[in-house]
């Protein structure tokens, strides 16, 4: 891979895209990288949690590569957010491991959206957000008009998607868009200390956990019914056997 950096190392992979000349915009291959990345840690039962981050201490990502998109026509232009959608924000938003983005510096459009499409956002003080896709004649295209609203609340999410204007991590910290603000230098030891806690935890109620409550932001399924079904199901695995003995013997759980 060129533009995107794997890492593995006890039970957390760490995705970087590496493309500092253009702040790690997310062109076309970027995006095939880190969709690629994906399945195969989708599917590692050593990898219980994500961190995807940006290279470098400026950006996490400034958006879709708009040198590569400034020529697009109308059929173009839709074929670029649907294909951006189907292989990379529904892949990450639906990941079966909780999914963190370490925003270390400018998430503008397309990478503010990449951010929101992780379960989880941790931001360095430094770090700035927003979606300026309407200063460019255009929206945001990568999931911007739905997940900003999930997170900050529609009047929030309006103006800033019509003002395209830039907050600050700490009003991001205030607005529920990031859940914690820390130096820069502490941005990746925050991620590796959140991701070993839930890797401690039982990786089967993790993913079960994750898909109750996705299953709540979803209008085609019932979140209640989700949530009734993951619980039932929980009994009959190893897991729960070994997280309710451990909790008699008065011991850590091995999960
Ligand atoms: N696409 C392509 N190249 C980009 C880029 C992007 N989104 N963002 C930055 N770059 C490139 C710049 O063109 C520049 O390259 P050159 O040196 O070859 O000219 C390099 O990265 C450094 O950027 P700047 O010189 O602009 O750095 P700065 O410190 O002056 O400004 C910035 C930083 C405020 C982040 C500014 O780069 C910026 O405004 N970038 C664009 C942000 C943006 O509009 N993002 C939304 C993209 S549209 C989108 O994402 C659509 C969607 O929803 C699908």
């Amino acid at each position: 891979m060129e533009n995107v950096l794997l890492e593995v190392n006890n039970h957390i992979a760490q995705l970087t895209i590496h493309r500092p000349k253009a702040l790690n915009a997310l062109n076309k291959q970027t995006i095939a990288e880190l969709s690629e990345s994906l399945d195969p840690l989708a599917e590692n039962p050593k990898v219980r949690v994500l961190i995807i981050t940006g290279s470098g201490e400026k950006a996490f990502v400034a958006g879709a590569d708009i040198k590569e998109f400034a020529g697009f026509d109308v059929k173009e232009g839709a074929q670029l957010a649907a294909a951006g959608h189907e292989m990379l924000f529904d892949k990450i938003e639906n990941f079966p491991k909780p999914v963190i983005a370490a925003v270390n510096g400018f998430a503008l459009g397309g990478g503010l959206e990449l951010a929101m499409a992780c379960h989880f956002r941790i931001a360095s003080d430094n770090a700035r957000l927003g979606l300026p896709e309407t200063s460019l004649g255009l929206i945001p295209g990568y999931g911007g008009t739905q997940r900003l609203p999930q997170l900050v609340g529609k009047g929030k999410a309006i103006e800033m998607i019509t003002t395209a204007s830039m907050i600050t991590a700490q009003d991001a910290y205030k607005w529920g868009l990031v859940n914690q603000v820390v130096a820069p230098a502490e941005l990746a030891d925050t991620c590796q200390k959140i991701a070993q806690k839930i890797a401690f935890n039982s990786p089967m109620a993790v993913s079960a956990a994750l898909r109750a409550i996705s299953g709540g932001f979803n209008d085609k399924v019932n979140g209640y019914n989700i949530e009734i079904s993951e619980f039932g199901k929980c009994f009959g695995t190893d897991d729960f056997k070994e997280g309710t003995i451990a909790f008699l013997e008065k011991r850590k759980p091995n999960f």
